[in-house]
């Protein structure tokens, strides 16, 4: 399967041209490993009303399987990017996001301070990941093996789990 794969960047300082966009490499290169190619990518400022319209417009376009976003999840005034997702997607999935923050918790305490979301919008999966390069990195090692899976099933591609099928 080859992921149609989105890339949203959410930093003012990136935006403004200030800061090269590391985070936005390693989602790439960690997502080559499933076997992916990037389709969109953009950096934004961490502004609501942009981050919702790029959310909403790329997964309504049908063409993309998953969307990463990277940063704008802590604690800070301009963080909105949780607010931004989950006032776009039709479901929610918490446990991409418990995970991720309860497996890297481990090497990194801080990694709760994320408020990073999940969840579908269409046949999009969106999955916000915090914004330092390292943190993305922990973060997509603790939920790639899931994702293929995660997108077979929302595309209906998959519609019982592979290890009942013998049973009936
Ligand atoms: N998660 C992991 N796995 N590793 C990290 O280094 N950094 C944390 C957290 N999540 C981190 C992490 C820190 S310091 C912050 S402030 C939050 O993510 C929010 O980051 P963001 O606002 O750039 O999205």
């Amino acid at each position: 399967m080859m992921l149609n794969l989105g890339i949203l960047t959410i930093s003012d300082k990136g935006f403004k041209g200030e800061r090269d966009d590391k985070s936005g490499q390693v989602v790439k290169d960690s997502l080559a490993k499933l076997g992916s190619r990037v389709v969109k990518y953009e950096v934004v400022p961490d502004e609501l009303a942009k981050i919702k319209n790029k959310l909403s417009q790329w997964a309504d376009e049908g063409n993309l399987d998953i969307i990463l976003t990277t940063g704008g999840t802590g604690l800070g005034p301009r963080d909105v990017t949780p607010e931004a997702t989950l006032s776009v997607v039709d479901k929610v999935v918490p446990g991409i996001v418990e995970v991720m923050r309860a497996e890297t918790f481990k090497v990194t305490p801080t990694a709760i301070l994320s408020r990073a979301v999940a969840g579908v919008r269409g046949r999009c999966l969106v999955i916000n990941l915090p914004g330092s390069p390292k943190a993305v990195r922990e973060c997509l090692d603790a939920i790639l093996p899931v994702i293929p899976h995660a997108i077979e099933i929302i595309k209906g591609e998959v519609t019982e789990h592979v290890v009942d099928r013998g049973r009936h």
